[in-house]
């Protein structure tokens, strides 16, 4: 056996992102398998983990040139800029969210540098990948988050209350799409005690509403409703069921205070879900949360980072939720990549050999070359 497998975790560049790739949990369980660690100075500061936190966990904590200093694996939350790479080893894993079908030339460039970056985002949904998911454990505190912002947002309170003074009725919440970040949305907005309904084109979260006590609004009758596409996923919808939804979704849409919107189909623009005059029709006070925002949002008007006042209800949206809850997001973002490369760890090689069908998902670049196959003509 060689010498120990490096790892490196860098401080994130992109502006916004308050997320650290390691927690000194995780740094620990790396330093368990055999590796060592080394941390970017003031990695983890926007997610209140000081230098020496890292430190006390056993990693070095030097300037961005030593960390990579002959490093095997590289760890980010956002993809680094290859040109910040050099000095890591010939063949390095970057490991991070690539982005990789709107940032090709970045992809060319990690090639051309001789890295293999690894796109997390693009895990396969198998069971047995569940706990390296970053989608799913971001888009889970993306839910709740909303939610806080929108209540935060209205000008009224959430929960019936009967007070001496008089009653003050629960304030409605529609939840738009139903997955990860949708169930968490429509489990918050429960237990702020609202009145939630939500709605999806997959009739299989039908079910997964009515569980969690909010009311489901969906098209009945009408052809093209499953709505399932690969992977669980939603695929595209026939054009009689979109206009079937879009004329019960307004009418229902009218009667809310609080919307939450989480409609996303990979690989695509978001879809609209609701139109400027659809808001029209809103009560003044509404909120609308578009956690579609990054991926050009489901919401006709809404800038995202920004709260945009129309026919007066406030559309709001963050460019990047998980970074408002940069402990957390962190912590679970660090465990999904330390579950990552615990599975492939090779005891015998004291490296991580990573050489299936999770491989072939999410390896973009190997060998000097752009691999994967949905970036080759
Ligand atoms: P997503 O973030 O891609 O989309 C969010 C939701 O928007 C989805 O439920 C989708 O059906 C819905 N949607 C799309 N277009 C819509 C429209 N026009 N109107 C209303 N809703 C619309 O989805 P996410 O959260 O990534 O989860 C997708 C599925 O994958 C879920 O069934 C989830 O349970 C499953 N999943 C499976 C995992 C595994 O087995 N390892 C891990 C994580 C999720």
């Amino acid at each position: 056996m060689g010498s120990a497998t490096r790892i490196a975790v860098l401080r994130e560049r992109a502006s916004g992102e308050t997320r650290v790739s390691a927690t000194p949990e995780t740094v620990r369980k790396l330093i368990g398998l055999g590796a060592s660690v080394a941390v970017e100075a003031g990695a983890g500061l926007h997610a209140s983990i000081a230098d020496a936190d890292y430190l006390a966990a056993g990693a070095a904590v030097s300037p961005l040139a030593q960390v990579l200093d002959g490093a095997n694996i590289v760890l980010g939350i956002q993809a680094p800029d290859p040109a910040l790479l050099d000095g890591a080893a010939s063949g390095a894993w970057v490991v991070a969210a690539m982005d990789p079908f709107a940032q090709p030339s970045r992809v060319g460039a990690y090639a051309a540098a001789g890295l293999e970056a690894l796109a997390m985002e693009l895990m396969p949904r198998i069971t047995r990948a569940q706990s390296m998911d970053i989608l799913s454990s971001q888009s889970n505190l993306s839910g709740y988050k909303a939610v806080l912002v929108a209540a935060n947002l209205y000008g009224r309170a959430f929960p019936m209350m009967m007070t001496a003074a008089g009653t003050v009725s629960a304030a409605k919440a529609f939840v738009m799409g139903v997955g990860v970040a949708g169930l968490q949305a429509i489990a918050t907005a429960r237990r702020l005690g609202a009145q939630v309904s939500a709605t999806d084109v997959r009739s299989a979260t039908r079910e997964q509403i009515q569980s969690l006590g909010a009311k489901p609004i969906f098209v009945e009758n009408v052809r093209g409703i499953e709505g399932e596409g690969a992977g669980g996923y939603a695929g595209e919808m026939s054009e009689e069921y979109r206009r079937a939804q879009a004329e019960l979704v307004s009418a229902h849409l009218a009667r809310q205070d609080i919307v939450i919107t989480t409609a996303l189909i990979p690989g695509r623009a978001a879809p609209r879900l609701i139109s400027d005059a659809q808001i029209a029709t809103m009560k003044p006070g509404s909120v609308i949360f578009d956690l579609a925002a990054p991926q050009g949002g489901n919401v006709e008007g809404g800038v995202a980072d920004e709260v945009v006042e129309r026919h007066g209800v406030k559309i709001a949206g963050f460019s990047n939720t998980p970074a408002h809850l940069p402990a957390e997001a962190s912590a679970l973002f660090a465990r999904n990549l330390f579950n990552f490369v615990s599975a492939f760890w090779d005891k015998e090689q004291g490296k991580p050999i990573l050489d299936d069908e999770i491989g072939a998902a999410i390896r973009l670049t190997q060998g000097g070359r752009v691999v994967h196959p949905r970036l080759l003509g």
